[in-house]
């Protein structure tokens, strides 16, 4: 299968979808990058290492990467979505971990799995775009081993941690624009208005649990989460923003995506960390003013949701 390298900050959706990868017949995990985000880097990085010894994966090398956002101190945790652990409280009920992280940190690791890589290799950031910023920055030519970027992240019509802004290009906004913004590697970006939709509900949640040790451990890890969704959506199941995004990196095309022009703001204004997605007509973008944007990002926008939510539970 293709070959996959997730960069995460576990998180309740990013352990479904580090179990959705690593029990995938169609992709080869090579490796995860842990970065700080919903909880500290600490966590986020034992809670990587946890999740692979869940699903049996201990063979896949986990890396610890950034501690802090690239420029600003980070101005918000998700610790009252995710819980204190970013597990609802319940890290501990995963396995210990079996392996230890890779001496030398998420850019090294980044840089040898890209370098020994036989086939451009995609990468799916699903928590703040600190590490990928850094590996850009730091090694351009490494560019052409990547695939492709299949980012969860952005919010067309309001945000999640903000009115405007979604949290992982919030937890570090200069580092989000640097990397869909100002380099140009081919980026699917997965936004919230999407994932929002693609909601499983308790219903799926109980199928999860029935379907083996693993889905069972993954729902145990939803209470605190399935809480703040009641709260924050009126809704009673929750958003797995993460997997969504994984979805398509392991199934190329099953999120339907549009070309946009993109910005995202780094001012310190009420937009801080949104994404300015231009989906006027081409002809009312204009060449001159207006037509802010210099890059474009495939958004995705739509999918099959029913069948989405099979996949999910594959
Ligand atoms: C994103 O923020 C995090 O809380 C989730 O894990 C997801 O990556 C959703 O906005
Ligand atoms: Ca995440």
């Amino acid at each position: 299968g293709s070959k996959l390298i997730i960069d995460t900050d576990p998180g309740v959706d990013d352990a479904f979808a580090i179990s959705l990868a690593a029990r995938s017949e169609d992709v080869d995990l090579l490796g995860v990058t842990s970065v700080f985000g919903n909880v500290s880097l600490e966590s986020t990085t034992r809670n990587a290492l946890r999740l692979l010894a869940l699903n049996g994966r201990s063979d896949v090398p986990v890396a610890a990467g950034a501690a802090r956002p690239l420029v600003h101190p980070q101005q918000a945790r998700a610790g009252h979505i995710h819980g204190d652990d970013g597990l609802s409280g319940r890290s501990a009920t995963l396995p210990e971990p079996v392996r230890d992280v890779e001496p030398g940190g998420a850019i090294k690791l980044l840089v040898s799995l890209l370098e020994a890589a036989d086939e451009p290799v995609t990468i799916a950031p699903i928590g703040p775009l600190t590490n990928i910023a850094l590996l850009l920055a730091a090694y351009p030519h490494l560019r052409e081993k990547i695939a492709r970027l299949v980012v969860m992240g952005g919010a067309l019509a309001h945000g999640n941690t903000t009115a405007a802004a979604e949290f992982n290009v919030w937890a570090d906004p200069e580092a989000a624009r640097r990397v869909l913004v100002e380099e140009s590697v081919p980026c699917v970006l997965v936004p919230l208005d999407l994932t929002h939709r693609c909601a499983v509900d308790t219903g799926w949640l109980g199928k999860l649990a029935a379907s083996g040790p693993v889905g069972a451990a993954l729902e145990r890890l939803t209470p605190d989460y399935l809480a703040s969704y009641r709260k924050s959506l009126g809704i009673d199941g929750i958003a797995v923003h993460d997997a969504v995004a994984v979805a398509e990196a392991i199934s190329p095309g099953i999120l339907r995506v549009e070309d946009y022009p993109i910005e995202v703001d780094t001012t310190f204004g009420p937009g801080r960390g949104s994404t300015l997605v231009d989906r006027r007509s081409l002809g009312a973008r204009g060449e001159g003013e207006g037509g802010v944007a210099k890059s474009s990002v495939q958004v995705a926008v739509d999918t099959d949701l029913d069948g989405l939510r099979e996949f999910l539970l594959t």
